[in-house]
């Protein structure tokens, strides 16, 4: 009876992702599909959880550096110094995830996406080590390093989890999956702020623990990656292991019928070996790469630069400022709007497509950021002013879930084929960690000289980067990688117009909106 009961209830959560997809779909989603992508995006759950911890037990985490300090040298921490070390302690987490992302290239070859994934857990485990027990050990220094080594640990993750995700995902529900990474750092992000609370971790005692907790999904991960399946992509395209790919493929599809994905698979093995390795520099070199390599920078740049983490790094004092008398709990309201838009997405992107979602979002941000920018020039004569402020970094966190938020790190590796992928998703993912450090450490400074206006920079950015999707980013939505790469191809060697979107995907029209 437990055994049909349990089988009861994966069949109402497949059913549930059934409707992921466009109608049809419903034999593409597996147990063994959604076991290798659940395990997957614990990665995520980890860059999002060590994005939100830090926020809320600054206070705290700067005592200690003061106590620290002050037996060391016998005379209390400095302002300044606080302040630069404090900025050093939050920042290093992105500069470890530049160069994490940037190394992705290094393993997933060599390695094996799955393989991957479980190594850098080494990474997880050590950080966890340095953070934890850097309060027993009086040593700040410790905690900045742990702080490093979970971004590197970070940034890899970013590269190689949408990676994984689409190289096993069908078709029809890739960018569903895809969405899923996003979803496990913003439940990541969800999870460290509510912990963060005074009452749960956020207080003097407890927070080397709140800071530890990252060894937890890494031992949870380490348990369930070796049940996974390697990429079959990698094993067909990269180590020529026809047999092994297929039965992979026939578990993952759950039919035996996968003729049709094993034949796309070794036409693109095909294309491949005719091309040589590419490298990083050489994707911007080639003219078939270079159009490509452009749109996947452009949209890591418009997630980073749409001033989302200005909100998820420093939301609380926002608040504070346009008068919420709660500020921490409107931060945490500001991360359960982006759950729950986060799952929005995941069942709308297959039926909408990418860049109309991309563009709603876009625009809704853009609008957004101008309300908040007149709540806080207003709020000096309207009080009030605060619940708009309130409604504004709400909507501004919804529009950035429902399109630029998801949709730029799964579209990097469905914009390449095989071979040039490790080293997109490397450019790509060094550009948005770099973007995401010069948010953090720049937006306070800039918010002193612009004061209330702060967000009017946001949304020139955003308008902008709206007008470049709506011209160059093509809808990727329930093509091949290989029929995109030949849309690349073809646009390349017509050579008119080099940037612009191929003709075939250049879309917003109404069929592409059946919701
Ligand atoms: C995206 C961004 C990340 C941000 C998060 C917010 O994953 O890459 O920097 O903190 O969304 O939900």
């Amino acid at each position: 009876f437990r055994n049909l009961e349990l089988r009861f209830q994966q069949l109402e959560i497949l059913d549930a992702f059934s409707a992921l997809g466009p109608p049809g779909s419903q034999s593409d989603v597996t147990p063994q599909l959604m076991m290798a992508v659940g395990t997957a995006v614990i990665g995520s759950l980890q860059f999002g959880y060590n994005t939100g911890v830090i926020n809320a037990p600054q206070n705290i985490i700067e005592s200690f550096y003061n106590e620290t300090w002050t037996s060391r040298f016998s005379e209390p921490i400095s302002q300044t110094t606080l302040t630069a070390l404090w900025s050093i302690s939050v920042a290093i987490f992105s500069v470890g995830g530049m160069f994490g992302s940037f190394s992705v290239g290094l393993f997933v070859n060599r390695f094996g996406r799955r393989n991957s994934m479980l190594m850098t857990n080494v990474l997880a485990f050590t950080a966890a080590a340095f953070m934890g027990f850097s309060k027993l050990a009086a040593s700040w220094e410790m905690l900045i390093i742990g702080r490093f080594i979970v971004g590197l640990y970070s940034g890899l993750s970013t590269g190689f989890v949408p990676m994984y995700v689409e190289e096993i995902s069908p078709t029809s529900i890739r960018g569903a999956l895809g969405t899923l990474h996003q979803l496990g750092v913003v439940t990541g992000i969800l999870m460290a702020q509510i912990f963060g609370i005074e009452s749960i971790m956020g207080n003097a005692s407890l927070w080397p623990l709140l800071l530890g907790f990252t060894l937890l999904p890494a031992v949870v991960q380490c348990v369930l990656l070796p049940f996974c399946p390697e990429s079959p992509r990698y094993l067909l395209i990269n180590c020529n292991e026809e047999s092994k790919a297929l039965s992979v493929l026939i578990k993952l599809r759950g039919t035996e019928n996968v003729n049709e994905d094993m034949q796309e698979m070794r036409e693109e093995s095909q294309k491949m070996m005719s091309e040589k390795k590419v490298t990083i520099p050489e994707l911007f070199r080639s003219p078939i790469y270079r159009q490509p390599i452009f749109v996947a920078i452009m949209m890591q740049l418009s997630q980073q630069l749409s001033g989302i983490n200005a909100v998820f790094y420093y939301s609380t004092g926002i608040f504070a400022r346009a008068g919420v008398s709660q500020p921490v709990y409107a931060t945490i309201g500001a991360g359960v709007v982006n759950t729950a838009f986060t799952v929005v997405s995941l069942f709308i992107v297959e039926r909408v497509g990418r860049r109309p979602l991309q563009l709603i979002g876009l625009m809704g941000m853009a609008f957004s950021a101008v309300l908040l920018t007149v709540a806080m020039a207003l709020l000096d004569q309207l009080r009030w002013m605060s619940y708009i402020s309130i409604v504004a970094i709400f909507s501004f966190v919804a529009f950035f879930e429902i399109g630029p938020g998801p949709i730029p790190w799964f579209i990097v590796a469905e914009l390449f084929s095989q071979g040039p992928r490790p080293a997109a998703v490397a450019v790509a993912g060094f550009s948005n960690w770099s973007a995401n450090f010069l948010v953090g450490i720049g937006f306070q400074y800039v918010e002193q000289l612009c004061g209330p206006y702060v967000f009017i920079i946001f949304t020139i950015l955003l308008l902008g980067f709206f007008i470049f999707t709506y011209f160059k980013v093509p809808e990727t939505k329930g093509r091949t990688f290989d029929e995109i790469a030949v849309g690349f191809r073809q646009s390349a060697s017509h050579g008119a117009d080099k940037y612009s979107a191929p003709e075939e995907f250049n879309i917003l029209r109404g069929h592409d909106l059946n919701l």
